[in-house]
């Protein structure tokens, strides 16, 4: 079995969503000798369909994923309204190729820009959002279990 490997600047640091993004990457590098060496078009439109599935999947499993570790409200849906944006415009770019006002490199060149962009800084961002959220929300519990433990604590009866 062939073993994903990844730029370590792609690394968020949420091993499902590294994960996903490896797949992207590899997907990525399988398809494109096909896409450019074929002469067939509904082919290529398969090809980048196959491509455009897995995206829209990888974007509900990862808003998911920042819903389920507590993503504020805000940033999830700025994040969602992006990946709207990226499938609606790869969408549009599939339907150009379709009437020959595309082509095949120039939809790989945006492929390739997106995750450039999108995956490293947009994903990067909201998971070390995540991550200060989640230790800002640690902290405070740790203030109020010191508060509460500091309210209920008798000089008289030190020991309880
Ligand atoms: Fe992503
Ligand atoms: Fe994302």
């Amino acid at each position: 079995m062939k073993t994903l490997s990844i730029n370590p600047a792609f690394v968020t640091g949420l091993d499902e969503i590294d994960l996903q993004h490896a797949f992207f990457v590899d997907l990525l590098a399988r398809l494109t000798p096909a896409l450019r060496n074929s002469k067939s078009l509904p082919r290529q439109v398969r090809l980048l369909q196959e491509i455009q599935l897995f995206a829209a999947f990888h974007f509900h499993s990862e808003e998911n994923l920042y819903r389920e570790h507590g993503l504020s409200d805000h940033q999830l849906t700025h994040h969602q309204k992006r990946h709207g944006e990226l499938l609606g415009a790869l969408n549009h770019y599939i339907f150009q190729l379709e009437q020959e006002k595309e082509t095949v490199e120039s939809i790989l060149a945006v492929l390739g820009d997106w995750f450039a962009f999108h995956a490293v800084e947009e994903d990067g961002y909201a998971v070390t959002t995540l991550f200060s959220q989640q230790a800002e929300a640690e902290s405070r519990n740790q203030t109020n279990m010191l508060s509460l433990s500091l309210q209920s604590f008798d000089p008289d009866d030190p020991f309880g």
